[in-house]
């Protein structure tokens, strides 16, 4: 499984990349917000200078002929870019065409495995199933991600699929052990991918270990 960092903000991504671990990111308006930002085009660019994978970056209008145009547009400012599309009428046509295209598209705001049928069919390059907003509501998210990697894998879809909304640490062993190509994880979260109490306390004590024996020697 590979890891997407969910973010806009340029900090995070700067120390994510560090890492070695991130081979993607994905934005949403909601993200920009948070960041106050609403220069998009500056922000994709900037990310697409950190990280060299894939960047997902969502259109923002309603009917088709703008979306495909939207997305012309997006998909111009780097050839890493992908134009996440929200999943409508609308945007499985804005899909299609762009499909057609060879325009990359992550179809955005899944929840429901037909929704993420129709997004494969109409050649979308990434199904993005939301977990965390399906938990939200008493469903189970990650249930959603098993059976869309099933149909996919049943059918021989080509569309990749990214469990997205993601909150904590276990929906990413989740979303690994149901087979999802993608998870998109918040910093928060992806810093707590790293942490393990034993790994700290081993780390200490070695350290003093460590410490203990170099004394003894120096006396
Ligand atoms: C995915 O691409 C979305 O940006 C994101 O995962 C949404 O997560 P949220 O439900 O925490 O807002």
């Amino acid at each position: 499984m590979r890891i997407f960092l969910d973010t806009a903000n340029i900090d995070e991504i700067r120390q994510a990349a560090k890492l070695g671990v991130i081979s993607g990111v994905t934005t949403n308006p909601s993200l920009m917000a948070k960041e106050g930002r609403c220069d998009l085009k500056d922000v994709i660019q900037e990310i697409t200078s950190i990280v060299d994978g894939p960047i997902s970056a969502e259109v923002l209008s309603s009917d088709p002929v703008d979306m495909i145009e939207e997305a012309q547009q997006i998909s111009s400012w780097s050839p890493n870019v992908v134009v996440k599309i929200p999943v409508s009428a609308a945007g499985l046509e804005a899909i299609s065409v762009l499909s057609r295209k060879e325009i990359s598209t992550n179809m955005t705001l899944c929840f429901s495995l037909n929704q993420a049928i129709l997004g494969a069919v109409a050649g979308a390059t990434y199904v993005s199933p939301f977990v965390g907003r399906l938990d939200d509501i008493g469903h189970d998210g990650m249930a959603l991600v098993a059976e869309i990697v099933e149909v996919f894998e049943y059918y021989g879809f080509s569309s990749q699929v990214i469990a997205a909304s993601i909150r904590h640490p276990l929906h990413c062993v989740e979303a690994a052990r149901a087979g999802a190509h993608i998870a998109t994880v918040p910093y928060r979260v992806l810093m707590q991918m790293i942490e393990h109490p034993l790994t700290e306390r081993g780390m200490s004590l070695f350290a003093a270990d460590w410490q203990r024996i170099a004394r003894g020697s120096s006396q």
